[in-house]
Parts: structure tokens; sequence; C-alpha cells
């Protein structure tokens, strides 16, 4: 199977997409798939570059026995065409992200960029929420949506690929 490249994109890069990333990173490598993949995330604005995910967003993970390696970066236009995938926290996030996809023009072989909750099965969520600003259990929701997003991402691109869990 071809090395997928995937992008995990939210606002700040510290507590949803840095999540994703762990999320993921820690599902392929229970499947042993770890080889098969690169993972990252970035954010669309640039506050955080640099810093680690929130200390919030790393204890609810940690909880669960999941690491996040992630330092924050903000998405640049490379990321168009070094990753298969970018996928989106919610709907602010979609927008900015296609926005800055569009200065490449219509070229082939560009990311295909799709809402996070999209692939869901067990949640109705359109949207992974912000944590930033409230209190734990949202950083415990964030975590529920992003194990359940995960599970059909990684299905979805298994079976993109002829591959099945
Ligand atoms: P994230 O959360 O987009 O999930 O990383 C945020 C973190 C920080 C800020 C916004 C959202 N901020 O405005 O600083």
């Amino acid at each position: 199977m071809a090395l997928q490249h995937v992008l995990f994109v939210c606002l700040g890069n510290i507590c949803r997409s840095p999540a994703a990333e762990g999320v993921f990173l820690h599902l392929i490598a229970r499947e042993g798939l770890e080889d098969q993949f690169v993972v990252d995330s970035a954010g669309t604005g640039g506050w955080h570059v640099g810093n680690p995910a929130d200390r919030r967003m790393r204890a609810a993970a940690e909880r669960r026995g999941i690491h996040l390696p992630s330092r924050a970066r903000q998405i640049e236009l490379a990321d168009f065409t070094s990753f298969d995938r970018i996928l989106t926290m919610d709907d602010d996030n979609l927008r900015n992200v296609k926005a800055l996809g569009r200065e490449l023009g219509n070229r082939p072989g560009l990311a295909r960029v799709e809402p996070m909750t999209s692939y869901c099965r067990q949640h109705s969520a359109t949207h992974v929420p912000d944590p930033y600003y409230g209190g734990e259990q949202g950083f415990e929701h964030v975590l529920d949506l992003l194990d359940d997003a995960c599970a059909g991402l990684l299905e979805s691109l298994l079976q993109d690929s002829g591959r099945r869990l």
C-alpha cells in the first residue's frame, strides 16, 4: 500500500488537531499500520507556533493512554501538495483551509479537504467543538468524537487502498 499522508487541522493547533493526530497515531499503532501513514497536524492561525498541545488536552489524552507529540505549526500551501487528505475540525477551519487551497488553483493531485466529523459513525456531530475556553468535559467530548472519527477515517483510507482492518 502506498504511504498515505494525513493532516489534521484546527484553529490553534494546540487542542483538537493535535488530539486527532495523537488518536490516529494510537489507532494505527494498535493495528500495526504505523509504517503506512505520515500523520501531522496544523492550525489555520499562528498564535501558538512551536508550542506543545494544551496541557488540559494532553492530560485528557494521557488518561486514555494516548500521547500527543505535536508542536504547533501553521498550515501552509506546501501542505496541499505533500498531504493526500486534510481533515478539518469545524466550519471555520474548513472554509479557511479551502480558501487557502484555492490559491493553488485547480491543479490535480492536491489534498482532499473534508470535515473530520464526516467520518463519525457513532456520533451525529457536525463539528468538533473548540474546548479551549470550556471545562474538562469539553476535552473529553473532543476525544470521544475523535475516537469515533479516526476509526471511520482509517476504515475509509484502508478501503480506498483496497485493504481492510
Ligand atoms: P484548537 O483550540 O483550535 O483546538 O487548537 C484553540 C486554541 C487556542 C485558541 C483558539 C482555539 N486561541 O485563540 O488561542
